[in-house]
């Protein structure tokens, strides 16, 4: 077989055997196939689309290119959730403890933020001590005593997405759905779950900017779940607006703790104890009402709090952060953004958002860049309230002080101001199963 042929007949629109996806995973990522014959095949891909066969067998083979991790010592149905990713989206916090709390084991693997978007572990790491390196077996090891693991990915899970990813992040051969759709899969089936739920987000914060594209990146993945053998459904979600009101790690983990205490913001509570819902129902809980009620209880009874706190013990962490928040690391510049106008906020652009709370270190502009856990952003008003002149609509947290001007402007080109009261947009969008 040879990468020259494979190329030419994605190029005039065929489509691929199992046999020539195979080959070029594998000698891809043995480093047998040169970096711009990959190039050249994934544009083909990109320009000519692979149909749903073509899209399983490919994210089969990255995700078998890799470690493939047995879940199955654990007892019962083991699912899964995964976010395409967003601002303020801490909703991994939030409902894996519920989960937890109702009985059905999470084994959770996460990743880092990049970029404008937050992630699970660099969140985690924010609470003094909580270690997410630990061992795969320490990991299966806590999920059978307390339920519940959160770890970072190992490096060597579907490292073909990894080396795919970033070739395709340089040829301009990111947006195209069978290719973000395999490379979000491959991970999740190489994870172990036996049932999948995600959370595609969409708006301005997210990858996919339009409802139609989200869905259509729903569809692809949830066929994928099925086409190889793992139950998938799917959660389109706003993400037009920052999820919640805090945006940066250890804000994010107190706003998390405060939702678990049935305190939190109305709609950060609402997404997360709806994915938390679908999972229960994936697990075989009950139909869809009857797990609402389940993650209220849980919330209600303060049995998924108490979850939360023994998951940080069991990792190392300082639990007393549950109850006393001046544990996590503090900032040394506090600033108030207020409104030069008065009006009613209509728009927040939430990707540059993303990106003020980056300058303000609360993110990483490259994978080596270091994170400061205090930095971040609280919006005391979003999109849909009123402000008056001078009203502070958000508190900036920042060691950097020279920052705070370029994180207000960004702020100010974000936030849009208008005069009526713009409508009120649900927050869960569809559902594909
Ligand atoms: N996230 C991923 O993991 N892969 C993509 O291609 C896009 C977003």
């Amino acid at each position: 077989m040879r990468m020259y042929d494979i190329i030419e007949k994605k190029r005039d629109g065929f489509e691929l055997s199992q046999e020539e996806i195979n080959f070029f995973i594998s000698e891809y990522c043995n480093n047998k196939i040169p970096d711009y014959q990959a190039a050249a095949f994934l544009m083909a891909i990109f320009l000519k689309g692979m149909n749903e066969r073509e899209t399983a067998q490919l994210t089969d083979a990255m995700a078998h290119s890799g470690d493939m991790i047995d879940l199955s010592e654990i007892p019962g149905i083991k699912v899964d959730k995964h976010s395409t990713g967003g601002v303020g989206d801490k909703t991994t916090l939030i409902l894996g403890p519920i989960v937890a709390a109702c009985g059905i084991p999470v084994a959770k693997m996460s990743g880092r933020g990049l970029g404008h978007t937050g992630g699970t572990i660099d969140k985690l790491e924010a609470i003094p001590g909580f270690n997410t390196s630990i061992s795969r077996e320490t990991f299966i090891q806590n999920v059978k005593d307390i339920g519940i693991a959160i770890a970072g990915q190992t490096g060597n899970l579907a490292p073909a997405d990894k080396k795919i990813y970033a070739l395709r992040d340089v040829t301009a051969t990111v947006n195209n759905i069978s290719l973000i759709a395999s490379s979000i899969m491959s991970k999740k089936l190489a994870s172990g779950a036996d049932r999948i739920v995600l959370d595609v987000k969409t708006g301005s914060g997210a990858f996919m900017k339009t409802l139609e594209d989200s869905v259509k990146l729903a569809q692809a993945m949830v066929k994928i779940g099925e086409n190889t053998g793992r139950h998938t459904v799917a959660v389109v979600t706003e993400m037009d607006i920052p999820l919640g009101k805090a945006v940066g790690n250890s804000l994010e983990i107190i706003e998390a703790v405060e939702t678990l205490k049935n305190r939190g913001p109305q709609d950060l509570a609402e997404v997360s104890f709806e994915l938390a819902a679908r999972m229960l129902e994936l697990s075989g809980k009950g139909s869809f009402e009857h797990c609402r009620e389940l993650v209220r209880e849980a919330v209600e009874s303060g049995k998924a709090i108490n979850k939360f706190e023994e998951l940080i013990a069991r990792q190392g962490g300082r639990k007393e952060v549950i109850d006393d928040y001046s544990l996590f690391p503090q900032v040394k510049h506090v600033f108030e953004y207020k409104a030069d106008t008065a009006g009613y906020i209509s728009t927040m652009k939430t990707d540059t958002v993303g990106v003020a709370s980056l300058e303000l270190g609360a993110g990483r502009e490259t994978k080596e860049s270091t994170i400061d856990y205090a930095a971040g952003i609280y919006f005391n008003k979003k999109t849909g309230d009123r402000v008056e002149k001078g009203e502070v609509i958000a508190t900036l947290y920042t060691n950097r002080e020279e920052k705070i001007p370029q994180a207000c402007s960004l702020l100010k080109q974000a936030i849009g101001l208008s005069d009526a009261q713009p409508e009120k947009k649900p927050l869960i969008l569809a559902y594909i199963d």
